[in-house]
């Protein structure tokens, strides 16, 4: 935790998208102050499993992050604010459009407030665009960033991925931006907006998409499983195509439950040695000299027959005993793990991605680890702050104030809930 040792950071993002980047950062030393609305982040209360306690869909995205409450509708709360912008080096935001230039700091009144601060923004299209005025969820960036159209099968509805990649992948973007704009901040003593729009990062999680998309208008694509022509516009949805050079594809085994997957790659360095193993099994001792599948270009061509006999061979073996088989070969595949292997699995422990964590509302529970491994500041995980924990004592040792100060602040309504407007 000593990486980011030093560089504090006010924290005003909400849900995933934001939390997602500045939980990374706090894991990497940086000190995360979680500026809250006097509710709470709308998520401590969603999804609840159990009563008045933090849900995990907070503490799971929260962690090692200090939370202090403040009420920006008054004038109090707003002092408090702008006198930690002035200690910060990074503020952070995904509001829905307009809401802190609603409060009066748009982007430029907090860079002559603190002219070194940088600025992180997570919006779900951005500052600019007919789309900038909308506010974005997880799956409408999937939507829109040509995630859906590319995944499912070409006769089936488009499908959203498990992997949050319109939340989490824009938290992981913004990450390097505020980086990058940091280090530039330390050279020339000036701060800078960063901008991540969620319709942005996934299509920059489709980029391959994107260069099938350009190769259509140029001829049909013999990797796909699917029929493509040239001149088809849109890149087909094509089931677990490997969408990469090498052709893939994940094959049912025993006992063919819903996991019972493996996911092969007949990279085509080992297709002679796979042929040679599964061809006897099959009544094809001649596999590999078969001029069907001899080179990669046939056997792109003939794709269904091999996935046939792959999928042939697979009836008799559980994923891990055909993994054991195909490891040895060299051929690069892996098993569909669901949630449940995850949570058991030694690898995953071994690496500290499952982590046992304890909190005075819920007792114990688990996050996933920090995926980003620094040899010289490794992440110790501590759980998420319950609502306004350290509002006190942020407002005394960051800001120096007195506790008659914080007493006056507070029964001025700075650190609660604003009250209702009347009808
Ligand atoms: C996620 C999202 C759709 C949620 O919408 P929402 O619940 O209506 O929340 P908003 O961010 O628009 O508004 C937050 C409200 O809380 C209020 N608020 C926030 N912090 C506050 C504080 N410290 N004190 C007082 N009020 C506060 C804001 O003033 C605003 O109210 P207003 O509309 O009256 O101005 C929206 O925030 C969004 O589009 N964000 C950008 C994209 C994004 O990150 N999406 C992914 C989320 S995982």
């Amino acid at each position: 935790m000593e990486a980011l040792k030093g560089v504090r950071i006010l924290d005003m993002t909400h849900v995933q998208a934001g939390p997602t980047c500045s939980q990374l950062l706090a894991w990497m030393g940086a000190d995360v102050i979680k500026f809250e609305n006097p509710q709470g982040d709308a998520t401590r209360g969603q999804l609840r499993d159990v009563p008045n306690a933090d849900s995990l869909y907070f503490t799971m995205l929260n962690c090692n992050k200090r939370s202090i409450t403040v009420n920006m509708k008054s004038a109090e709360g707003k002092q408090v604010f702008v006198d930690l912008l002035k200690k910060c080096d990074i503020i952070m935001e995904n509001f829905g459009p307009g809401v802190l230039d609603r409060f009066g700091f748009t982007w430029e009144k907090i860079h002559e407030l603190n002219p070194k601060i940088v600025m992180g923004s997570i919006k779900g299209f951005g500052s600019s665009g007919p789309y900038a005025d909308f506010k974005a969820y997880e799956n409408v960036a999937q939507a829109m960033g040509g995630a859906m159209s590319t995944t499912g099968v070409p006769d089936g509805p488009p499908f959203v991925t498990g992997a949050q990649i319109g939340d989490s992948g824009t938290g992981l973007h913004l990450a390097i931006g505020l980086l990058a704009a940091l280090r530039q901040a330390d050279r020339t003593g000036k701060g800078q907006y960063v901008e991540v729009a969620m319709m942005d990062g996934v299509m920059n999680l489709c980029r391959v998409k994107f260069r099938d998309h350009q190769r259509l208008m140029r001829g049909d694509m013999p990797e796909y499983s699917v029929p493509t022509y040239k001149g088809m516009g849109e890149v087909p949805r094509a089931g677990n195509d490997s969408g990469g050079g090498q052709l893939g594809n994940a094959i049912h085994c025993k006992p063919h439950g819903a996991n019972d997957w493996l996911y092969i790659v007949v990279q085509e360095a080992v297709w002679e040695p796979l042929a040679k193993r599964i061809g006897p099994d099959l009544g094809i001792p001649d596999l590999a000299t078969d001029a069907r599948f001899a080179a990669i270009g046939e056997r792109r061509k003939n794709q269904q027959l091999m996935w046939t006999l792959i999928k042939k061979f697979a009836e008799k073996h559980t994923k891990r005993e055909l993994m054991a088989i195909l490891n040895p070969l060299d051929v690069p595949c892996g098993p569909i793990m669901s949630t449940q292997d995850l949570a058991n699995d030694e690898h995953v422990h071994g690496r500290d991605m499952w982590v046992e964590l304890d909190h005075p509302q819920r007792g114990k529970w688990w996050n996933v680890g920090m995926p980003i491994k620094l040899s010289a500041s490794p992440a110790v995980i501590r759980r998420s702050p319950t609502l306004g924990e350290h509002t006190d004592e942020v407002l005394k040792e960051v800001l120096g104030y007195d506790q008659a100060r914080i007493n006056s602040l507070r029964s001025a309504g700075a650190f609660s809930v604003p009250p209702k407007k009347a009808a």
